[in-house]
């Protein structure tokens, strides 16, 4: 068979919906992309740790404590998850993480934003995670098996990281006039980095059309972004809360929301690690890496242990 042969029957199973594996036959530029986003993901979920981990010790209560000490845990989890579905298509971590810290590799934008107070964690689990949540229930329906199955699990998860975030405002709105107003700051400092999570306007976005042709992508970026002012607004009249955009109105015709012009120059000056602590977030994983080699050393070291023992075992058999 010719490699026409193989893509001719390769998006013949796209087209049916058909999960492909990775011993499956596939494009090239589909298994590139599929490292470049999932590597990308599990990059996001590692650093997307980072903000809310300064708040671990700062949590106004132990049940504060103990709901941000699980989501955070959660988030580790779903860094874990990608990295092994990167790796099923030969991807190695060892690479991956060099990437990150060398500043080569991408990761999501929003986490590139300081967290400056308890408010924070409550914008962070209902817009970030809320985002985050509209963008991956579609990847449930990948066309990529393992990261399709790796999505079901981590969208469970998301549901209670934006519960608790929601939670964590609707108190803070339900208290003093100060903390009101510390919610309502909060959220005029996340809003707009959260519209940035679903990618560049559809116009703009050099992967989507081979994503969404090889069912990587179910929508497009504007599609999800537009769900997700439809999705908050109703939840920020039901806080009191403003979200900061004045042109937000409603739109008999197309029954949704209109918003306004995201800064895309902020964008592109973040994603090109000009944001207000990209440098800092590197820096906390390259040193989260170097302090932790001692632990991959001697868990490298004891699998090694094991293998012998198992082949003198079999040996003496
Ligand atoms: N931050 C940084 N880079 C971004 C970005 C963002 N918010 N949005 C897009 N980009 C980059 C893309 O990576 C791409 O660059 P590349 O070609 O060098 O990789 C470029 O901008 C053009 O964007 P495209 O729309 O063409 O790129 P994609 O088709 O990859 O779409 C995406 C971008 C929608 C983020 C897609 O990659 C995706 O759905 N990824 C999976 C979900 C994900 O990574 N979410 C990030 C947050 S994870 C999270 O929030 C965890 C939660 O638990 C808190």
């Amino acid at each position: 068979m010719t490699t026409l042969d193989f893509e001719t029957q390769f998006f013949a199973r796209i087209n049916k919906d058909e999960k492909i594996e990775p011993k499956d036959w596939m494009p090239e530029k589909y298994r590139k992309t599929l490292i470049r986003q999932m590597a990308q993901h599990a990059h996001s979920e590692i650093v997307g740790m980072l903000p809310e981990a300064n708040y671990i010790s700062r949590a106004p209560s132990l049940k504060r404590k103990a709901a941000l000490l699980a989501k955070i845990q959660d988030e580790a989890g779903h860094g874990l998850y990608l990295y092994c579905a990167a790796e099923t298509l030969g991807a190695e971590r060892d690479n991956l993480m060099d990437e990150l810290h060398t500043g080569k590799a991408k990761y999501s934008s929003i986490f590139n934003y300081p967290t400056l107070n308890w408010a924070d964690m409550g914008a962070i689990g209902w817009l970030v995670d809320g985002a985050a949540i509209l963008n991956q229930v579609p990847l449930c329906k990948c066309s990529f098996g393992p990261y399709a199955r790796a999505m079901v699990r981590v969208c469970k998860e998301e549901s209670f990281h934006q519960r608790q975030g929601f939670e964590i405002l609707l108190a803070l709105c339900n208290g003093t006039v100060e903390q009101k107003q510390m919610a309502q700051d909060s959220i005029n400092r996340w809003w707009w980095p959260s519209m940035m999570m679903f990618g560049p306007s559809d116009s703009e976005s050099t992967n989507s059309e081979y994503s969404m042709k090889t069912k990587i992508k179910r929508f497009s970026n504007d599609e999800l972004r537009q769900r997700f002012v439809d999705a908050s607004k109703p939840q920020a009249d039901i806080l009191g809360l403003t979200l900061p955009d004045p042109l937000l109105k409603y739109n008999e015709a197309t029954k949704h929301w209109d918003y306004g012009q995201i800064d895309w120059d902020e964008f592109n000056n973040v994603v090109q690690g000009n944001g207000p602590c990209n440098k800092i977030r590197v820096k906390a994983r390259k040193d989260a890496w170097d302090n932790g080699k001692w632990v991959r050393d001697a868990a490298t070291a004891y699998s090694e242990k094991q293998r012998q023992r198992k082949l003198e075992t079999k040996q003496l058999a």
